[in-house]
């Protein structure tokens, strides 16, 4: 992938999941079909959007931003805004599950208090968002947990789950960072991509949903279902970017259009305001997925440019011929607004997701005063994030000569597998890889993702974690201290 030689590559993860019809996706006859007891609850549920289509059963929706911090501003903000578009679109609060950190709104940064935009003219998307997983109640396990609809397995939250049932169809959409076959979590663990793709199977074999559709913005989002998510679950996803390419922030200072003068900070991502813009304006009774699939994909190419990534699909593609109100619900005010095949709204030059972070820094530092407390901080932010990056790439790279010889090691890190091969046959590995690391070298953090493919490529070769822990040992003298130490972060498997 292309990602600027110096340390400072940017991670960026946006999904988006929906839920496709039951087992191999064909409508069942109307009339004469046998209701079975569980499909009752259709009856009782609300029929988001207002129709009284009972073969759309219950619109279910999760949403949820991996990151806090106000450099990453634009995921909790894309999730507020995903938020009023399903509300709507006519979805109920209580089939809207919500997964933001939720440290933004109030955060000293902000230049409206209380309030969170997701466009330069936006209003605010922040009101009304419901807030059942907050803090360090945003984790994989709860994400899970809430998809499966099992409220035993919650360990904080509201309580609030997908109760969903066999005719249901549930949407499901992520932003954050990400890097090769992890998403990012802003309290515990990464999620790793086969522990999502056993809860998909899961939630498939529990015969609680009709179909799903998955939206997925992050950095390397495609190795999260390339190779993994099988056909015949009744799923289609889509991710922002291929297995091996950064996702790309928008709305970011300096660019054209660029946020209100007074955010030093990106306000959203460029897969995500793709698919948010367009059916903010349009009927979505008329369009189908596979239409939005092709227009979010022209946008965020960015005209091919290099600040651009390319859209996947996966899983069921012949669901993508659905219309997308099934999912997401429809807004009556675009009753006349059908989808034109012309995209006008495209912004211009993008920030790579995993420098968003520094730009903040550095906005926040070129805009203090000479002398001000404020530039000093900044200036101290800016330098101690180069230098956690620094050291993660310099002791992987280490690491990988260590294990593999001056001229191999590089090349073994880095190398790719073909499309339709997972990222990892043996994921245990790879996370026991990432916690021997850990141990020896501090947090990965948001960053060190963009190193997963390097711990992937390391099991494939066959190494174990004794040998791992012996070149960690060597390449890392000591844990960095301060706030990127592991010992302080947790561990991120
Ligand atoms: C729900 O989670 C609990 C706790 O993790 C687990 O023991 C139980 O088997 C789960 N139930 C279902 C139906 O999966
Ligand atoms: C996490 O969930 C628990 C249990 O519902 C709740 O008491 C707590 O306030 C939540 N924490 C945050 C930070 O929202
Ligand atoms: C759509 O167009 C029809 C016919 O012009 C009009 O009566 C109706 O009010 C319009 N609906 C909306 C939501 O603008």
């Amino acid at each position: 992938m292309n990602r600027p030689s110096t340390a400072t590559a940017t991670i960026f993860l946006f999904l988006v999941f929906a839920v496709s019809a039951l087992s191999d996706g064909t409508r069942e006859p109307e009339g004469d079909v046998l209701k079975l007891p569980s499909e009752a609850s259709i009856f009782f549920h609300n029929n988001g959007g207002g129709d009284n289509d009972d073969s759309v059963g219950t619109r279910w929706a999760v949403l949820i931003a991996g990151s806090n911090g106000y450099w990453n501003y634009r995921h909790q903000a894309d999730v507020c805004h995903a938020y009023q578009l399903l509300k709507r679109g006519g979805l109920k609060d209580e089939n809207i599950i919500v997964f933001m950190y939720d440290d933004i709104a109030s955060d000293e940064e902000n230049p409206r208090p209380g309030v969170i935009i997701n466009h330069p003219q936006g209003d605010d998307v922040y009101h009304g968002v419901p807030k059942d997983y907050t803090g360090k109640n945003v984790t994989t396990n709860n994400f899970f947990a809430a998809i499966l609809g099992n409220k035993s397995a919650l360990t904080g939250g509201n309580g609030k789950v997908v109760d969903s049932g066999p005719n249901d169809h549930i949407f499901i959409y992520y932003s954050d960072h990400g890097g090769p076959g992890v998403l990012g979590m802003p309290a515990g663990p990464f999620l790793y991509a086969d522990d999502l793709i056993d809860v998909l199977k899961k939630k498939h074999a529990s015969g609680t949903y009709k179909s799903m559709v998955f939206y997925l913005e992050a950095c390397e989002s495609g190795s999260i279902f390339q190779g993994l998510l099988p056909k015949g679950l009744n799923i289609y996803a889509t991710t922002a970017a291929n297995a091996e390419e950064s996702s790309w922030g928008t709305y970011c200072p300096g660019e054209i259009p660029g946020p209100p003068p007074e955010y030093e900070t990106c306000l959203a991502d460029l897969y995500s305001v793709a698919w948010m813009e367009d059916s903010d304006a349009h009927n979505m009774q008329s369009e189908s997925l596979h239409q939005q699939y092709e227009l979010v994909k022209r946008r965020t190419a960015n005209e091919n440019s290099a600040y651009g990534s390319h859209v996947m699909q996966f899983g069921d593609i012949k669901l993508s011929k659905e219309k997308l109100y099934m999912y997401i619900g429809s807004n009556p005010a675009n009753d006349n607004f059908t989808f034109v095949d012309d995209n006008s709204l495209r912004p211009s030059s993008k920030v790579n997701q995993r420098d968003a972070d520094l730009l903040h820094f550095w906005h926040k530092f070129k805009k203090s005063p000479e002398g001000s407390t404020r530039k000093f901080e900044a200036q101290k932010q800016f330098v101690e994030v180069m230098t956690h990056r620094m050291h993660i790439d310099h002791s992987i790279k280490l690491i990988g000569k260590l294990l593999f010889g001056i001229n191999k090691g590089p090349e073994i890190l880095t190398a790719a597998r073909s499309a339709g091969q997972p990222l990892v046959d043996d994921w245990s590995c790879l996370k026991g890889l990432v916690r021997v690391f850990e141990s020896h070298c501090g947090s990965l953090s948001q960053y060190g993702m963009k190193h997963m493919r390097a711990f992937a490529n390391i099991c494939n070769a066959g190494i174990h974690e004794q040998q791992m822990a012996e070149a960690s040992a060597q390449a890392c003298d000591h844990i960095p201290q301060g706030p990127w130490s592991s010992l302080s972060r947790g561990f991120s498997a």
